[in-house]
């Protein structure tokens, strides 16, 4: 099943969240509307909501919670993107100009604050205290990756554990909430539950691994996003930490100094060590890893339609070129 054909699978399912999207993004305060409806027109992959409509149809689930929790953890990824644009200070996404290259910083964040507290109604109204638990653990979690990841900016001193550490708070945390939410809603037992969340975690840690990897080869018009903003904000990712720790001393010293100031002057030097030392290889390596760990954790569910795009959406997180 290719991308597309689960797309179709779920087309029913998506038309529904896209409603409850719709619906919950209404304000009296017309710029609220204007950078919101911004943001959420201009596409994306709606692939949290995906996983909370796959993990609940695993289970049988036959209620109506799972598009609105899809909702909320679109509106949640939403609100950490206008705010993670702010701080990365990117121009471009979903293949246009970014909410706050045209409103501004201050209306992208004060619009990341509606949505996050918009989406805490919606999860209040799901009635269930578990559900409230992992989503609001799981918003924290996120905020804790991002202010991490702030500090690791422009040191070139991390380790591989540290990289891995910001990538399971900022990224990895919400796909393993939105996977184990659909256990909790479609009653699961523990067991699976837990199997859900491992598949969501590496799933999500799979996924930032390949957009680190594509931040450096992909291609602007397929990404929709700039190439390059990672090292122009000095954010040591691990192709640039494999590339420092396997290049030749000089290698190592041009991307220490690119780390170190950000900046695109060094891109091509940075570029050619990348090349060298095979880094976007063994960071795709380290992907594929994530991704046999979640699908094996898949185990430990029944055999449905359900879970084998679970797999297919596993094997679309390394393969992606958007
Ligand atoms: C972008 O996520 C932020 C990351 C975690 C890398 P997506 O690639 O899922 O963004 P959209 O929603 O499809 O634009
Ligand atoms: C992902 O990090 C942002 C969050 C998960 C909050 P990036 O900064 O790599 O995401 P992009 O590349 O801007 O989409
Ligand atoms: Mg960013
Ligand atoms: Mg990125």
């Amino acid at each position: 099943m290719s991308f597309e054909a689960l797309q179709t699978f779920l087309a029913d399912d998506m038309k529904a969240v896209d409603a409850v999207i719709r619906a919950r993004l209404h304000s009296e305060v017309v710029l609220v509307r204007q950078v919101s409806e911004y943001i959420i027109n201009s596409g994306g992959k709606r692939l949290r909501p995906v996983l909370v409509i796959l993990s609940s149809g695993c289970f049988g689930y036959r209620g109506q919670a799972h598009h609105e929790l899809a909702a909320v953890v679109e509106f949640i990824h939403t609100a950490t993107l206008l705010h993670d644009d702010v701080v990365d200070e990117s121009d471009l996404r979903r293949g246009k100009e970014t909410a706050n290259a045209l409103f501004g910083n201050a209306a992208s964040v004060l619009v990341g604050d509606f949505l996050y507290s918009r989406a805490f109604q919606m999860m209040v109204s799901v009635d269930n205290m578990r559900v409230m638990r992992i989503l609001s653990d799981a918003t924290n979690v996120i905020a804790e990756g991002e202010v991490l990841q702030l500090l690791n900016c422009h040191d070139a001193n991390i380790g591989e554990e540290d990289y891995l550490r910001v990538i399971r708070y900022k990224t990895a945390k919400l796909f393993e909430a939105a996977a184990r939410l659909g256990a909790v809603i479609g009653n699961g037992n523990p067991a699976q539950e837990e199997a859900m969340a491992q598949y969501g975690m590496h799933l999500g840690t799979a996924f930032q691994l390949i957009d680190d990897v594509l931040d450096y080869s992909g291609n602007s018009t397929e990404t929709g996003k700039n190439i390059g903003d990672d090292l122009a904000e000095g954010k040591p990712t691990l192709p640039l930490l494999h590339a420092m720790k396997h290049g030749s001393p000089e290698q190592a010293a041009a991307v220490r100094h690119a780390i170190e100031h950000g900046g695109l002057e060094d891109f091509q030097t940075v570029l050619q060590a990348i090349e060298e030392t095979g880094a976007l290889q063994y960071t795709r390596e380290q992907a594929m890893r994530e991704i046999d760990i979640a699908k094996a954790a898949l185990d430990a569910l029944p055999d449905t339609q359900h879970k084998s795009a679970l797999i297919q959406l596993a094997d679309f997180a390394v393969d992606r070129s958007f």
